[in-house]
Parts: structure tokens; C-alpha cells; sequence
């Protein structure tokens, strides 16, 4: 079973007992608005047991419940790559709000940053921002990944257009 410790945060696997804590907390419109359609909004106990069905790992942990002392506070995973893009892993992560703002998220990815390479045979670290959200920006680079570049119109979020931020973080250089 893996366990990752940062200073104030654990991430560790998902479990069926998560489900109560998962509805309260993802139900935030301005998670989802930051966050793909597959992200369910309501979010329901159905969408909570849908993602638990496929979120309790089997075998290495790439899906992690971020826990801040003993509570749930929410979710970031690693997202291997296929074919050509194989040594490449997204990385995903969303906070409940009574977490925002204590620099709990960027602690969060450096750890999971840190058990990626160590982990896997990664070159390459990366994130898709949505533009109007500074906030995950700042997550990133405190986190050692760079902007890349502006994927223009590239998502339609909320029934608008709006550009994506590429960071990317390497293994051996930033
Ligand atoms: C984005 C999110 C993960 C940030 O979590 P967090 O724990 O508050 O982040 P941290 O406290 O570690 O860092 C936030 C940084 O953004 C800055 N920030 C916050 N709001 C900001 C804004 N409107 N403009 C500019 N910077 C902002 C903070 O000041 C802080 O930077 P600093 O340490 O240099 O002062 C959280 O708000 C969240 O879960 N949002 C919804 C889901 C999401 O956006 N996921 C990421 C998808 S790419």
C-alpha cells in the first residue's frame, strides 16, 4: 500500500469509506469549473461509487487521496501516457475549499513529483491549466514546472472557450 508524506499532507490510496467526504467536498462548482466534464457536477454519491470503482488501485499507486491531519481534503494522481507518449504522465489535483490558500496543494505535488521519478522511468511531468486559473499556475511553479506554452481556444469549460496553460516539469531539468 503506498503512503507519501509531505510535511502537513499524506496522499495515500482511495478507499470505499472516502465516499461521504468525497460528495461534500467535490460538490464546489469552482472545482469542476477547473476540472474536465468527466469531473461529475452535482457531484453525487452515484459519481463518488463510480470513481471509487475505478480509483481503489490495483497494484502501483498512481490515485491518491490527499489527507491533511487525518481529514480528507481531496484528490491528485499521476496519469500515465501510451504509445510515443510513454515516458509522460499528467498530473491532476483538486483541493476541497476549506484547504485553499495554505499551500497544501503545492506540497502535495512536490510529493507526488518526487514519487513520480523516483517511482516510475518519467522523463517528463505535465499539467493543462485553464487560463483563468492563476491559482493552479502558482501550484505548478512553486512545484518546478515551467510554462511551455498557451494552447489557444483549446478547452470549452462552462459554455466558454478559453486557452490552456501547458507546464511541464522533466526529470533532470526544469
Ligand atoms: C488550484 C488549487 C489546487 C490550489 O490549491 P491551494 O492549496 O490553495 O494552493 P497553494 O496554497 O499551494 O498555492 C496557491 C498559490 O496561488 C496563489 N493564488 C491564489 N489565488 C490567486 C489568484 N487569483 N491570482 C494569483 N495567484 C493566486 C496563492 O497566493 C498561492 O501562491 P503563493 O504561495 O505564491 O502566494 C485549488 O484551489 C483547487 O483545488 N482548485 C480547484 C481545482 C483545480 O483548479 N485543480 C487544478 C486543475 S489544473
Amino acid at each position: 500500500m503506498t503512503e507519501l508524506r509531505g510535511k502537513r499532507v499524506l496522499l495515500r490510496e482511495w478507499r470505499w469509506s472516502d465516499e461521504d467526504d468525497l460528495v461534500r467536498l467535490a460538490g464546489d462548482r469552482d472545482i469542476w469549473r477547473n476540472l474536465r466534464d468527466r469531473f461529475a457536477h452535482p457531484y453525487t454519491h452515484e459519481a463518488a461509487q463510480a470513481w471509487l470503482t475505478q480509483a481503489i488501485p490495483h497494484g502501483v499507486g498512481t490515485n491518491f487521496v490527499v489527507e491533511v491531519a487525518g481529514q480528507f481534503a481531496g484528490g491528485c494522481a499521476l496519469h500515465p501516457q501510451e504509445d510515443v507518449y510513454r515516458h509522460s504522465a499528467e498530473v491532476g489535483y483538486w483541493l476541497g475549499r476549506p484547504f485553499w490558500g495554505q499551500g497544501l496543494a503545492t506540497e502535495a505535488i512536490q510529493t507526488l513529483s518526487a514519487y513520480a521519478f523516483a517511482q516510475f522511468d518519467f522523463a517528463r511531468l505535465f499539467a493543462g491549466v485553464f487560463a483563468w486559473n492563476p491559482a493552479s499556475c502558482r501550484v505548478l511553479e512553486k512545484s518546478g514546472f515551467v510554462l511551455e506554452g498557451r494552447l489557444r481556444d483549446a478547452v470549452f469549460k462552462d459554455g466558454v472557450l478559453v486557452d490552456q496553460l501547458m507546464y511541464g516539469r522533466l526529470r533532470d531539468r526544469t
